[in-house]
């Protein structure tokens, strides 16, 4: 997948869609991280969420996840810490799908 970066602006992301894949692409830092653009909870758009520093939040429920690593920052925050436990152990809780960004010139490639 290739995109062109000058349309991503510092702390901004967007989503890119090529042969049925979604990508979530974040610049964070002049640094550029691609990630699963679906939020693993129930499946909301992460790109209608918002994005600060490296954390994006799901604008559904709240869960928000590091867009450098993929990881889980919080999970559907509000919700009992028992449910929480048995969402991770359930394997519900699921961190986001990374993906590799070189960059070349004035775009990315996304693999
Ligand atoms: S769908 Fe994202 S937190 Fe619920």
């Amino acid at each position: 997948m290739k995109v062109n970066k000058s349309g991503i602006e510092e702390g901004s992301m967007i989503e890119v869609t090529e042969d049925g894949k979604t990508v979530l692409v974040a610049n964070v830092g002049g640094s550029f991280y691609a990630v699963g653009s679906v939020c693993p909870h129930m499946r909301c758009q992460l790109q209608k969420g918002t994005l600060e520093g490296s954390t994006v939040t799901c604008p559904c429920h709240g869960s928000s996840f590091d867009v450098t690593t993929g990881k889980i920052v919080s999970w559907v925050p509000g919700m009992s810490k028992a449910l929480a436990s048995v969402s991770r152990y359930l394997g519900w809780a699921k961190d986001l799908k990374t993906y590799e960004v070189r960059v070349d010139g004035d775009y990315l490639e996304i693999s």
